[in-house]
């Protein structure tokens, strides 16, 4: 069945048709980032906010490009210098903008659900873009965009997600969006960060043996440890965090020959993987983001009926 949404606010609750119908839409739109003239108009007279609580730098300018793109109008919120700190809550903050006559909130809330709620309230389209630990909808849809190009299939691929599952929006999305496409997903790390539990509740397996999981994975995505969620009270230093779970040229020597190493961003360099594992062969983190701006360009178009027109 074709896309008929208003929002996108989880892949949890997207079918197998709907992750794959994104993904080609965002296929068709990468070609516009390779013209002189990088613009569409299919958005033209639609205005796109973007209503940060967080701070952001890949989501929020790939949002706000891609609306540009579509030649859409585009405000952009910050919480931060916004009347938020005189107590206004959410739901005021987006019935004042929305007022203003605007047809589509992108929001990031560091609480899960705040996008939900608000599409509960409001006449606009919501698009998730990060709800506190829950799911970042688009950045797991990227990730699946970027493993289907590099490998050309997700089904049957085995994706290793490794480091702070914990706290991992990033995480979540990716297991939802990766199980319904048939991927082999493995979460792993340490067991403080990484409890059976999470993947007990996700449907996907647990490892906290990182040499056994490079061995047998198609894509090794390295998920930041989230140190202002707290999570460095979760292993005994960053050190011994690198030499038991991070990735290095030594752990990469069991890898298979294909495999792509990827990252949402921001890297902690020497942490998670070390600097030459970041900018080496292998890795596709900066064809993540550039694959961001396509997925994002087709989530605004698919969710404001642009097709339809
Ligand atoms: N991957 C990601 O969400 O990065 P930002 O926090 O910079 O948006």
């Amino acid at each position: 069945m074709p896309w008929n949404r208003k929002h996108l606010l989880d892949l949890e609750s997207l079918s197998k048709a709907e992750i794959v119908e994104i993904l080609d839409t965002a296929a068709s739109f990468k070609e516009v980032s390779g013209r002189s003239v990088k613009k569409v108009p299919a958005l033209r007279g639609k205005v796109v906010v973007n209503l940060f609580f967080e701070d952001s730098t890949r989501t929020s300018n790939s949002f706000s490009l891609a609306a540009k793109r579509l030649s859409a109008d585009v405000m952009s919120f910050s919480s931060k210098g916004s009347s938020v700190s005189k107590g206004e809550t959410l739901i005021d903050t987006a019935k004042n903008i929305e007022a203003m006559g605007v047809d589509a909130f992108v929001i990031r809330h560091y609480a899960p659900g705040a996008p939900h709620l608000l599409a509960r309230h409001t006449d606009c389209s919501v698009v998730n873009a990060g709800d506190g630990s829950h799911e970042h909808p688009t950045q797991g849809l990227l990730d699946i965009f970027t493993i289907r190009e590099k490998l050309g299939k997700v089904e049957g691929k085995t994706v290793a997600i490794l480091g702070d599952i914990r706290h991992s929006r990033v995480a979540r999305s990716n297991a939802h969006g990766l199980r319904k496409l048939g991927a082999r997903v493995i979460l792993a790390g340490p067991p403080t960060l990484v409890p059976p539990a999470i993947g007990k509740a996700l449907g996907v397996e647990v490892s906290h043996d990182i040499d056994a999981v490079v061995e047998q994975a198609d894509a090794l995505n390295c998920l930041r440890i989230q140190f202002e969620r707290k999570a460095g009270r979760f292993f005994p230093g960053v050190r011994e965090y690198a030499a038991i779970y991070g990735l290095d040229d030594e752990r990469m020597k069991r890898a298979k020959p294909e495999a792509i190493i990827m990252h949402p961003g921001p890297i902690n360099r020497g942490i998670e993987l070390t600097p030459e594992l970041a900018d080496g062969k292998r890795s596709v983190i900066l064809q993540q983001v550039s694959n961001g701006l396509a997925v994002r360009m087709a989530v605004l178009y698919l969710c404001l009926g642009a097709r339809g027109n």
